[in-house]
Order: structure tokens, then sequence, then C-alpha cells
């Protein structure tokens, strides 16, 4: 049984402690920077990949953005995402470019170019942190089929042996949606993360299409959505435990509990404050800044800097949104109830732990 109003108060609770905790932290922590919409893949649940691609910022002009924001906020953490990022031209670069003015640096990608060793060797000499690898199942067919390329599983298991036999300080953690297809096999992800040395599993939970109109009745229709979730929920509870005890899982137990409410109804009023544009910036391709994906741009780097973007009128207005926005998306990874003092310390305290 879950619950529902004890998990709300807790999480009122932590954002109260963050509100005070944001008065004395610069704030945003994180820059997201997706650097193309091209992609090598097809993903049935991504539609990234159908937008047109002209006017992307270059490389250089993405470095300048990188000392803008590093002068404005000192050492922060840079997240390079797309598309596919390893398709843009200079990603290496840029990366280790943030490195040397001391950012903390991670990149979500599908992984498939760095099952060339060589390339694979070359990502590790940039001194980049953390590397988010989508990988939806084991069994290859299922993998594949929802990410529409014969192969890809091979060769993203390949990437993640190139990357993982170097024993760098490179943290190799997966990303896996949750969907349907791949229910049975949500809790081996965390053996596969065991057996192989790597840092965590991060669970996604499915959302609708990202780069195509929102409509609020997406899951009704779509064949990945989790139909079965009783047994969705014996899963997330044993996901709780293991994050509890073994760390292996990279969601917090407030976001496995929140995932419970949110695959009963994705509409569902969860009470729970969207952190983007506050803590974070997305910047797009085209070098729109963005306070979340969805929302209206609120300038553009190829005209000022990220700092006067940021505090511009427009920004304050579109934080106003985000502050009233009813949508669920903030139960994604990047938008999610990050532990600014550490999960252990909230279920130290007592009021960490979900109770149910
Ligand atoms: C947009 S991709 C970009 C990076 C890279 N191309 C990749 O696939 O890892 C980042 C993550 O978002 C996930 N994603 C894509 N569409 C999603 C959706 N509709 N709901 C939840 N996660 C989604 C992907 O599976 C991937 O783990
Ligand atoms: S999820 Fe990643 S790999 Fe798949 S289409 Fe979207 S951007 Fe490409
Ligand atoms: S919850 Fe609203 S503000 Fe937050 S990421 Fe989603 S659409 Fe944007």
């Amino acid at each position: 049984m879950i619950d529902f109003a004890g998990l709300r108060d807790n999480l009122k609770l932590r954002a109260r402690a963050d509100a005070a905790w944001r008065k004395v932290v610069p704030r945003p922590q994180q820059v997201h920077i997706s650097i193309t919409d091209r992609c090598n893949l097809s993903c049935e649940h991504c539609d990234i990949w159908m937008k047109p691609v002209p006017g992307e910022v270059p490389i250089e002009r993405w470095k300048e953005v990188v000392d803008e924001c590093r002068e404005w906020l000192g050492p922060f953490t840079l997240k390079i995402v797309g598309g596919e990022p390893l398709l843009k031209e200079g990603v290496v670069e840029l990366i280790a470019h943030a490195k040397e003015r001391g950012c903390r640096v991670g990149l979500s990608t599908n992984a498939i170019p760095l099952s060339n060793p060589d390339r694979a060797q070359e990502m590790v000499d940039t001194g980049l942190d953390e590397i988010h690898i989508s990988l939806e199942s084991f069994t290859p067919d299922h993998h594949d089929q929802i990410r529409k390329r014969a192969g890809a599983h091979a060769r993203t298991v390949k990437a993640i042996g190139e990357l993982t036999r170097r024993r760098t300080h490179l943290q190799v953690s997966l990303a896996t949606v949750v969907c349907q297809q791949n229910l049975d096999e949500l809790l081996k992800m965390v053996d596969f993360v065991r057996d192989h040395g790597l840092y965590t599993v991060n669970y996604q939970p499915l959302y609708a299409n990202f780069g195509r109109p929102f409509d609020p009745r997406w899951y009704e229709t779509s064949p990945y959505f989790p139909r079965d979730v009783d047994k969705l929920d014996a899963v997330l509870d044993r996901l709780v435990e293991i994050r509890t005890a073994e760390w292996l899982v990279g969601n917090t137990v407030n976001q496995l509990q929140m995932m419970k409410v949110y695959f009963r109804n994705p509409n569902a009023d969860d009470q729970v404050v969207c952190k983007a544009g506050d803590d974070d910036i997305a910047f797009d391709p085209y070098g729109n800044l963005k306070m979340c994906f969805w929302l209206d741009p609120v300038g553009n780097i190829r005209d000022e800097q990220p700092k006067a973007a940021y505090w511009s009128e427009e920004a304050r207005e579109r934080r106003r949104e985000v502050r009233s926005c009813t949508r669920n998306c903030n139960l994604l990874n990047c938008n999610f109830d990050r532990e600014r003092f550490g999960e252990a310390l909230w279920t130290r305290l007592g009021i960490g732990a979900a109770r149910g």
C-alpha cells in the first residue's frame, strides 16, 4: 500500500529545505547542452531524430559558452545530450575544454560510435566524468526493436566493454526507459551493472515522445506504456530495497516511489515542484536557452551571454510558468529531486525514505 499523503509531505518538506539551500548556492548548478538533434537511430519512443537540422551552433561557440558559464557560475556540471551527441563534430574537444576549466562533465549517448576502440580511448582521454549509456534490455531483439536498428544492442554492449576495460575514473552508467517491453528485465539490469563493474543504472519513466506536440492522453495509445502496473509496483519496491542496500540504482527512493503513482495515472497531480530553469538550464542545438525542453526559449547565445538571458524579464516570466506547471515530466531524471544534501542524510534524519 502506498502512503501518498506521507510521500507528498515528505517531498514538500524537502522542497522547503531546498528553497533555503538555493538562497546560499549560486544557480543554476547544471547546464545541459543538446548539441545536435541528429541521430544514428530512430527510436520508437523519441522523435528528436525527426527534427530538421539546419543552423546548429558550431563547437567553437559552445566552448565560449562554457567559458561564459564558468565565469558566471564557478565550476559547474555540464551535461551533454542530443540527439546523438557523438555525431557532433568536435564533441571531444568540447568535453576536454570543459574539463580544463574545472567542470564536471557528463554525456548521455547510445554509445554506438564508442564500439570503435580508438573512439572509446579518445573519449576516455578527455577526462569525461560520467557517461549514461542507453540500454533498454538484455535481450538483443527487444533492445533492437525499441531502438529500431538491428545490431544496435551488440554495438552498445561492445562500447560498454571498451570503456570499462580501460578502468579509468569514468563512471559508466546505464539509462533504461521503463516500458511494457522490459518490465521483466528491469531488475536484471542491476545484475548487469554489478557484473560489469558499472556505476549505476538510472531508470527513466517513459514519457510522451520528445519532439512532438504534447498530447495529455499520449499514454493511452503508446505501445510502450506499461500496462501491468501491479507487476511494475513489485519491481519498483525491489528497486527501492536495492537502492537502499547497494546504491547500484541511481534514482532516489522518492523518485522510484513517485513512479508508482505516475504509472497508474501519468496526469496525476503529484505536487512536486519542477526544478527546470532554476537549478538547471538547457540549450538546444540552435543556441536557444530553455528553462525546459517544452517551454519557449528565453534567449539565444548567438545574441547574448547565458547570464543575461537567464536573468532576463522573459526568463523570470518563464520561471513563473515552471512553478505553476502541472505536467509530470518533472519525474524525468534531469528534473527530479537531485540530492543537494545526499539521500543518506535525509534518510538518517527520518525524512528521506518513503513511508509505505
Ligand atoms: C533523448 S536521448 C539522447 C541521448 C542518446 N541519443 C541516447 O539515446 O542515450 C536521452 C535519453 O532519453 C530517453 N528517452 C527518449 N525518449 C523518451 C521518452 N519518450 N520517455 C522517456 N525517456 C526517453 C532515451 O532513451 C535516452 O535514455
Ligand atoms: S532516444 Fe537517443 S538514440 Fe534514440 S532516437 Fe532519441 S536521440 Fe536517438
Ligand atoms: S514539468 Fe513543466 S516546467 Fe517542468 S520540465 Fe515538464 S513541462 Fe517543463
